[in-house]
């Protein structure tokens, strides 16, 4: 079968002239790498469209579908984001009730702003040793749906972002005995079931609709995604719909040629590439276990995906920040993350054997310098005393919709003048764009005191705007939460 990549190569060589889209005409332009422009076209003849797929993309997208396991893919060009708004759209009517993981991507709540959903939350629980979410449980979701009867999809997200990976078969079979779609937010497991290295994915456990971020953790372009599509309870013209409506009308084909390329490395040489893979990465877990002070989570197959080093300074004299600069300064080396408590380095089937090394020899040297355990008393007068997200124990304290607050009416204050006032903006720590606050939801002392930790730390909090030295957070204005506490819609289960 013919590969997109190839047909662009030779388009790009052929003397058919360009009367068409995009303005560079395939011509070099400023900066641009030549061969970018060359290949770079539009829906032109013998290129079929994504919006309409009869020709290469439909062929292509049914090679995704066999690969992965799904009955049906699509390729997504704006990333796992246009799949989680599509599958959310599709799932539920206008006004429909969601169970999700609270520890949803930022994308899940903007397809619930944009559907006007009721949300209830699966709050998952926290690895202490580690200090990270793990992924949700079978039984949450079981007692969560006995609950709520009227729920009509579930979303959970596995992998996490720290690879935490969910029990998707028995989540499955609990969601479907209510005879209900399970979304799986599998954006950072696109790598997954591709070989016996690794966890098996989410299309193989039974989940409905699956999104697959391929830029993540495949060798392929930023912002390539897939959205597969299983059974009978999603309905499928619902989701092509909602595909037309998020995604671009001018779907790039470097993109769409992106994901042909990866998925066509992976049927090559996919073997021989994971076995590479985790052999690397187990050595290297292996030669990092001789780090007195700093910790790593081990990739146990079942339930800790391959790639994902969490490298935790809990018991070291030093912030998660401090650790990343550390590595980036001293050793050139650019990790995914950090957090109060641990970075996360990421690593693929595409690292080379000199990624590891360096890792691995940094980090043994860091560990060397460190002294000793970090004392309670140092964790605390570093300010870092609290435990997991601290999401609002009672969510539905302020009662509104998020479509409600977050289109009310606002006005911004300090961060110490907001407890207690409904937060009328999402606050996230970025990455990984988990919300930290959604607009609606109460700001507690605690929240307020988690805020100004992270900002201490240097951490990127997204909806805190410093003025002045000030830190700024946008809250409803006082009428408005009155409105919104007497429409109780928002639950936490
Ligand atoms: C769990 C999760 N879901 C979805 C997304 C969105 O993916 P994309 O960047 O491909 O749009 C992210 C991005 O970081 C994520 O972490």
């Amino acid at each position: 079968m013919e590969h997109l990549f190839e047909k662009l190569v030779r388009n790009g060589e052929s003397d058919t002239y360009p009367c068409h889209m995009p303005g560079h005409k395939r011509n070099v332009w400023g900066d641009l790498p030549p061969q970018l422009c060359r290949m770079d076209i539009t829906e032109i003849e013998g290129f079929d469209n994504l919006h309409q797929p009869e020709g290469i993309l439909l062929e292509l997208q049914k090679k995704a579908a066999v690969l992965c396991g799904a009955e049906e893919s699509f390729y997504l060009v704006n990333g796992s984001t246009g799949g989680i708004l599509t599958a959310v759209s599709a799932a539920l009517p206008e006004g429909g009730h969601i169970l999700m993981a609270r520890n949803c991507h930022r994308s899940a709540y903007h397809a619930a702003y944009l559907r006007n959903l009721k949300i209830s939350y699966l709050y998952p629980d926290i690895l202490d040793e580690y200090n990270i979410l793990e992924a949700v449980t079978p039984d949450q979701v079981r007692a969560a749906l006995k609950k709520a009867p009227d729920i009509g999809a579930v979303l959970v997200v596995s992998p996490t972002y720290e690879g935490r990976i969910a029990d998707i078969a028995a989540i499955s079979e609990a969601v479907h005995e209510k005879g209900i779609p399970l979304i799986v937010d599998e954006a950072h497991g696109a790598h997954l079931g591709l070989s016996r290295e690794v966890h098996e994915n989410s299309c193989r456990q039974g989940a409905d609709l699956v999104i697959q971020s391929v830029h993540k953790t495949l060798p392929a372009l930023t912002q390539t995604a897939l959205l597969h599509v299983n059974g009978k309870l999603a309905d499928r013209e619902l989701v092509k719909r909602f595909l037309h409506i998020y995604q671009s009308s001018s779907p790039s084909y470097l993109l769409m040629a992106s994901i042909d390329n990866a998925l066509h490395y992976i049927e090559k040489d996919g073997g021989r590439a994971f076995g590479e893979f985790r052999k690397q990465y187990d050595r290297m877990l292996e030669r990092l276990s001789q780090c007195r002070v700093l910790r790593f989570l081990p990739a146990d197959r079942e339930r800790q995906d391959l790639g994902k080093l969490l490298i935790s300074v809990k018991d070291a004299e030093m912030t998660g920040r401090q650790l990343y600069d550390t590595l980036l300064n001293s050793y050139r080396i650019q990790t995914e993350m950090a957090a109060e408590d641990f970075v996360l380095a990421m690593f693929t089937i595409n690292d080379r054997p000199e990624g590891y090394e360096r890792m691995t020899a940094a980090l043994l040297e860091i560990d060397g310098s460190l002294r000793g355990c970090k004392s309670p008393e140092d964790r605390k007068k570093q300010g870092n005393v609290f435990q997991g997200w601290l999401w609002p124990e009672n969510p539905d304290a302020g009662g509104c919709t998020l479509t409600a607050a977050w289109d009310g009416n606002k006005e911004e204050v300090s961060l110490e003048e907001s407890e207690g006032r409904l937060a009328g903006e999402f606050v996230n720590l970025y990455p990984p764009g988990i919300p930290l606050l959604v607009p609606g939801e109460k700001i507690t002392k605690e929240l307020c005191q988690r805020i100004h930790n992270w900002l201490q730390q240097g951490l990127t909090v997204q909806g805190v705007r410093l003025q002045e030295g000030e830190h700024l957070i946008q809250v409803l204005k006082m009428a408005e939460e009155q409105v919104c506490g007497s429409a109780c819609v928002c639950e936490g289960l």
